[in-house]
């Protein structure tokens, strides 16, 4: 298994002060190294900022929050994944259950996302999850393996390239996590989808995401197909995103 990834999705929270303060943090508790792999995904509006606070420390990469599904031209307020490359930008979140409820972005719009982003040299974090209405009615691995079938659709010969995320929609931000059990099903529902398709056994890094916290990451973490974790709200206080960065080491 490759190293863990942790991703710290900061959504549309922050300030130029308040991005500065939290890497400072971040950056001397990990003291210039990481037992794993480290990402923040701040808004696309400090990019620009983050890339200058992260230059000396390559140990946290820079990620994006989302890209736009084209390469250029007349598409007010998006950002190309072109755009993301020329600020360092390592990773994009694609798909977020926010996006695909509040911008009603489709499975094949992410899955082309994922698509530009891999075109520019950027890894692809491709959320996938289901609601609490699909989960009671035993609609949960219809709704993750459609989901995931767009993402390799068009990306198929790139698989090993893409880290997908499993975020259950209600445990996000509700402080109901998925059981390490319940997410090492779905987890596993998800690598042998992948495979099948064709992409190298135990290769893709499939996260999970929905409340993970210092106190849980690390049962999360030991299920043998869970390979790191997206947070949200604990990836905003520097001590509790530590913590989920040692219990990944
Ligand atoms: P949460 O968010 O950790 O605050 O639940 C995770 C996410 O939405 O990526």
């Amino acid at each position: 298994m490759s190293r863990k990834l942790i991703a710290g999705n900061w959504k549309m929270n922050g300030s130029l002060a308040a991005n500065q303060a939290l890497v400072r943090e971040l950056l001397a508790g990990l003291g210039g190294t990481a037992p794993c792999d480290v990402a923040v995904c701040p808004p696309a509006a400090y990019l620009a900022q983050l890339q200058s606070l992260l230059a000396a420390a390559p140990t946290v990469a820079l990620g994006a929050q989302d890209v736009s599904e084209h390469v250029g031209g007349a598409y007010t307020g998006n950002v190309s994944a072109a755009m993301l490359r020329d600020f360092g930008v390592r990773y994009g979140i694609v798909g977020h259950s926010e996006r695909r409820q509040y911008q009603h972005e489709s499975d094949i719009q992410v899955g082309r996302k994922a698509e530009r982003l891999l075109e520019a040299g950027i890894t692809p974090i491709v959320c996938v999850g289901e609601t609490l209405v699909e989960r009671e009615q035993g609609l949960t691995e219809f709704v993750v393996t459609r989901q995931l079938a767009a993402a390799i659709h068009f990306n198929r010969a790139r698989l090993d390239d893409i880290v997908v995320a499993y975020e259950p929609v209600w445990a996000i931000g509700t402080g109901q996590t998925a059981t390490p059990e319940q997410a090492q099903q779905v987890h596993a529902l998800l690598r042998a989808q992948l495979e099948a398709a064709g992409a190298a056994p135990g290769s893709v890094r499939i996260l999970y995401g929905g409340s993970m916290n210092a106190g849980n990451a690390a049962a999360l973490l030991a299920e043998p197909d869970i390979g790191g974790g997206l947070i949200g709200g604990a990836a905003l206080k520097a001590a509790d995103f530590l913590k989920i960065i040692e219990a990944a080491a």
